[in-house]
């Protein structure tokens, strides 16, 4: 896939025309889901589809921003064996089948599920596998879209939800979300380009997160990538892995794409880097 301008492209659709999506282009994106790259390899996961009839007034008002459920002709149900960093799995997989689908012309959208389980019970999921993303598929119908806007990722309990008149939302500045050696040494994108990084860090910062906050830094250093991740408030564990899981992903495809094949540790490197006590270093790779 033509990754860089998926992620260019790709935005959330809220108002969806009436008519399903057709079999052909579910079964290609199953095979697509099917063998596509896992975050953290052994842990079973699966990705089911439901219509409209079977979700939305069992749901309507158990998910989504405010519990306001996305009304859309057909939904992925994505449900995960329980293990380490199962959350963060889960959102790499489902973002990367969102990528897909907007190949295919099918756009899509994120539904909150602050409880799992209760949505789970709702669609009477038989599993023992957890139920872990909600996604939102459908043909975009054009029309004025809902969106989160007025978001500071700075202060994303500013939100609000308000019909717009197009979908665009805003993403913070490179210079805004890349460190270089220490916290706060806000990066030069030239020596982000000097160290072959500049576009992994440009596409990554386009990854979805919960009412666009925004959350995550980078710090750059000695040929280390941090991931650093900021708690909210307003933000409940759930959203805040996935969050993790989509920009990981954007990171990866790119480096991947242009440099060599990158692998996520979790945790953090023996080295402080005096980070503050609301952000914390969550991942770290090789660059
Ligand atoms: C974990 C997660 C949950 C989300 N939940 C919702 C939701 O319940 N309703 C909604 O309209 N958008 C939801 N979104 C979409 C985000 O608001 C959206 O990705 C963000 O505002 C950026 O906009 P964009 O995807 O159009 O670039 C969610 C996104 C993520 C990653």
């Amino acid at each position: 896939m033509e990754y860089k301008d998926l992620i260019a492209k790709i935005k959330s659709i809220r108002n969806y025309k009436k008519e399903e999506v057709d079999p052909e282009t579910i079964q290609k994106l199953t095979k697509y889901f099917e063998d596509s790259k896992r975050l953290v390899k052994d842990i079973g996961i699966e990705m089911i589809l439901m219509t409209r009839d079977e979700v939305f007034d069992n749901i309507k008002n158990i998910a989504g921003y405010n519990d306001i459920m996305l009304d859309a002709p057909q939904y992925l149900i994505f449900l995960s064996e329980e293990k380490d960093h199962f959350l963060e799995n889960t959102s790499y997989a489902a973002e990367d089948v969102r990528l897909k689908a907007f190949e295919l012309g099918v756009g899509s959208c994120w539904i909150t599920i602050g409880n799992g389980d209760a949505v789970k019970e709702k669609l009477n999921i038989k599993s023992d596998k957890k139920l872990t993303a909600l996604i939102a598929i459908g043909f975009d119908d054009n029309k004025n879209k809902v969106v989160y806007e007025n978001v500071s990722a700075y202060n994303p309990s500013k939100a609000n939800v308000k019909i717009v008149e197009d979908n665009t939302t805003e993403r913070l500045k490179i210079s805004e979300v890349v460190y270089m050696n220490k916290w706060g040494n806000n990066a030069d994108p030239d020596d982000l380009t000097n160290l072959g990084l500049l576009e992994a860090f440009f596409y990554a910062r386009l990854a979805p997160s919960t009412k666009n906050r925004q959350p995550w830094r980078f710090i750059y250093d000695n040929g280390m990538v941090m991931l650093v991740l900021r708690k909210d408030k307003d933000i409940n564990e759930y959203e805040e892995k996935i969050d993790m899981g989509t920009v990981m992903l954007y990171f990866q495809l790119i480096v991947d794409n242009t440099l060599f094949d990158l692998e996520w540790k979790f945790g953090k490197p023996g080295k402080d880097y005096e980070v503050p006590s609301e952000y914390s270093i969550v991942a770290y790779c090789v660059s």
